[in-house]
């Protein structure tokens, strides 16, 4: 496995494997890695003759006063995830190299990115879709692995790809969850103990949606309503938000149907975590 730490180190051995007729999976990561990218890497590794994983913690994707500068960060036992998983090269590049003084250009999708996430973390999606097209340039892989939990940012990356015909296929794969239900995260790394057991109510929120249609309640109102009451009885939680939305467009809507997933984004203490799920999905084996 080779470790390239230069763009154009990258860039060439892109380019002399793909001369030499191998294609390329590829998974961007912000590293920390757990079973949610291993899960990633897993299915990459069929994908393609080779495989290329990216550890950047991107700084144009953090607000001001976000978690970048305490981002966590473990090299050591990445490289030791990736070896397992087979991966051929570990792409780490430095942020002088991403970002050279001078650098000016952005990609920039709209809509989708007004709401949710993008509304509570403005030029997050901006620099999510700048850094993701740098890479692709950079890789040039021929399919893409992303995680559904973060399900707005594998929606703008659809999006982009599409509007910019990117020759790059966009896979997206189910959220890997801990045995009681949280969503694996780097950042459940930086939970307490009383915050990661408070944690569980994004999941518990995610059974009990599912439920209240499996019983025929559809109306988002009144399921949003008892979610919320749920949720607020955690006195560490507070909801950033709490919306049921349609699939693709991300709009709201009034009435639960097959295309309604629930999403969800909470403070836990200073940490901000997400998750999701389809409303109509059978009920979330998760602990209620
Ligand atoms: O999902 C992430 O880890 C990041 O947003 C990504 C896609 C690697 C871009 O920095």
């Amino acid at each position: 496995m080779l470790i390239l730490d230069s763009v154009a180190a990258m860039q060439q051995w892109s380019q002399a494997r793909r001369q030499a007729g191998q294609d390329i999976a590829f998974v961007p990561t912000m590293g920390f890695l757990h079973q949610g990218h291993v899960s990633l890497l897993d299915a990459a590794r069929k994908a393609a003759d080779l495989l290329v994983l990216s550890i950047f913690v991107n700084p144009t994707q953090f607000g001001a006063g976000e978690d970048f500068d305490t981002y966590p960060q473990d090299l050591a036992k990445d490289t030791h995830l990736a070896k397992k998983a087979g991966v051929d090269v570990v792409f780490v590049p430095p942020a002088a190299q991403m970002y050279p003084q001078g650098y000016n250009s952005w990609v920039e999708v709209a809509g989708i990115t007004e709401v949710l996430c993008g509304a509570s973390r403005p030029g997050h999606f901006r620099g999510v879709t700048t850094v993701v097209n740098k890479l692709f340039n950079i890789i040039a892989p021929r399919v893409a692995f992303f995680g559904n939990k973060d399900f707005q940012q594998l929606a703008v990356i659809r999006r982009m790809v599409k509007d910019l015909n990117l020759p790059v296929d966009i896979v997206g794969l189910p959220i890997v969850r801990e045995a009681d239900g949280l969503a694996m995260s780097s950042r459940n790394s930086y939970l307490a103990q009383e915050e990661r057991q408070q944690a569980l109510c994004l999941s518990q929120a995610i059974a009990q949606a599912q439920q209240l249609a499996k019983n025929g309640e559809l109306r988002v109102t009144e399921i949003l309503h008892r979610l919320r009451m749920s949720i607020e009885s955690h006195l560490l939680v507070k909801i950033d938000y709490l919306k049921i939305c349609h699939q693709d467009s991300l709009q709201e809507q009034m009435l639960v149907d097959e295309n309604s997933v629930l999403l969800l984004a909470v403070f836990i203490g200073r940490t901000r975590l997400i998750d999701n799920a389809f409303v109509m999905e059978p009920v979330a084996k998760i602990p209620l």
